[in-house]
């Protein structure tokens, strides 16, 4: 399986409000970070959908290697 691209090696603080979708970028190639644009349709990835349950800060992973999709899990230290 192909490596996602590296967006940014670092997560993305997102405020989401309760009740909306979000459509995480797992590619790591859209210009629109940390979300999908489109631009996955000449890769193998597909965006992640993320039900926000709250209105909260989440922090949204932008090296596209966090073991806990599409949240930030650290992982970005060791990439
Ligand atoms: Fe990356 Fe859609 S643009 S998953
Ligand atoms: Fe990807 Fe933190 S930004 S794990």
């Amino acid at each position: 399986m192909a490596e996602p691209m590296i967006a940014q090696n670092k997560p993305y603080g997102i405020e989401v409000e309760s009740g909306k979708d979000y459509w995480w970028c797992a590619c790591g190639q859209s210009v629109n970070q940390p979300f999908c644009d489109g631009s996955h349709k000449a890769t193998e990835f597909r965006p992640m959908q993320y039900s926000a349950t709250k209105s909260e800060t989440v922090w949204f992973c932008g090296c596209k290697r966090s073991g806990d999709k599409p949240s930030c899990d650290g992982s970005h230290k060791n990439v």
